[in-house]
């Protein structure tokens, strides 16, 4: 199509977006995307692998294609797209369902922490078949690079996995996704305030700042963020918590960590955090003003999508036919009506 990188990510609207997103990964969607034919799928299959009530799924969806945008994703540059509305990631998903080693899905340590000690009766299968509908949603668009956050590492192993033993056994249909994943201190892992061994996730909210957070709130998480106990900050010396703020303060400014490491070194613990907290502020507070204009023009954001959805149907089902042509399926309906 072009000679620019295919890039395609994605986010669960099955919470709101908060800074370990935000650092990990959509913020570097937004510095990639003039230099690359970019797509950003709002996941709500990959959602429903947990129960989620319907009207709030609804609401998350397009709640989080304004955050998309409020966070720079410029939908004239990027396609911005809902999964759900795209047929074919259900389909292909089929097609490597089939070929997947159930031993390969059984080693997720992913899977392997969302089921431990939980009884199967319990659970969807879905928690199961995840990372394969990941990957269908890469391969469909022949994704060259996939930028996510360092806890997507091993499903992005999955998907090359299967890209290539497809290929292998129908013939070169999909391109083999390289994940983007930036190192730890630049945000590729984000940890919990509250318990900086655990990364920052929405299941636990103390320790997570969300961008929509109030000012206030989001100052009286990062000043009571555990720290070790020393007096003042020096590298050598330092534990992951403030180890993660100062990560946090170098996503925020865009200055390197090094940087960060020699502003703040010999400070006393209460002025970084208090000078974190302040970066923070600063750099939500256009994402929540756009974000509010965004959410205000409801038809606006329904009509970027529904030519999103449109746009990126096109691209999806020309993979499929090739993918379904291979394995020996008959062709596609839109074939058989003689128009694709
Ligand atoms: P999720 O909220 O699990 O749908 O994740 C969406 C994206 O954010 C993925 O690319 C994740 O890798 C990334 N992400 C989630 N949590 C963090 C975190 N604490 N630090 C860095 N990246 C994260
Ligand atoms: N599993 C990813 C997460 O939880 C979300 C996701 C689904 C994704 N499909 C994707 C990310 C395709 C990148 C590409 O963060």
């Amino acid at each position: 199509m072009t000679d620019r990188p295919t890039v395609l990510s994605g986010i669960q609207p099955s919470g709101d977006l908060h800074l370990g997103n935000y650092l990990g990964a959509v913020r570097h969607w937004v510095a990639g995307q003039e230099l690359s034919d970019s797509l950003f799928c709002i996941v709500n299959l990959h959602a429903i692998t947990v129960s989620q009530p319907p009207e709030e799924l609804r609401q998350k969806t397009v709640e989080l294609a304004a955050m998309y945008m409020a966070c720079g994703i410029d939908p004239k540059t990027s396609l911005i797209f809902v999964q759900s509305e795209v047929p074919a990631h259900a389909e292909l998903a089929w097609l490597l369902t089939c070929m997947t080693p159930m031993g390969w899905l059984e080693r997720m340590t992913q899977y392997k922490d969302k089921t431990a000690g939980k009884r199967g009766e319990r659970l969807g299968a879905g928690i199961l078949m995840y990372p394969v509908l990941m990957a269908a949603d890469i391969l469909l668009y022949q994704a060259d690079e996939v930028p996510v956050g360092d806890d997507q590492r091993q499903h992005l192993e999955l998907a090359r996995d299967l890209a290539m033993r497809f290929n292998h056994a129908f013939g070169d249909t999909f391109t083999v996704p390289t994940a983007r994943i930036p190192p730890p201190e630049a945000g590729g892992r984000i940890m919990s305030l509250v318990n900086p061994e655990q990364k920052m996730s929405k299941s636990q909210p103390e320790g997570c700042v969300f961008l929509n957070d109030p000012p206030e709130l989001t100052r009286r998480k990062i000043m009571r963020a555990q720290t070790d106990s020393a007096a003042s900050f020096s590298l050598a010396q330092a534990g992951p918590g403030i180890r993660n703020l100062l990560g946090i303060y170098s996503g925020v400014t865009s200055m390197s960590f090094a940087d960060a490491v020699s502003l703040f070194e010999g400070k006393g613990y209460g002025a970084i955090k208090a000078s974190v907290a302040d970066a923070v502020v600063a750099a939500v507070a256009p994402i929540q003003e756009a974000y509010r204009a965004l959410m205000a023009e409801p038809e606006a954001l329904e009509e970027m999508l529904r030519a999103g959805a449109q746009r990126a149907r096109e691209r999806a089902d020309a993979t499929l036919a090739v993918a379904y042509d291979n394995t020996g399926l008959l062709p596609p309906k839109s074939k058989w009506q003689g128009n694709g």
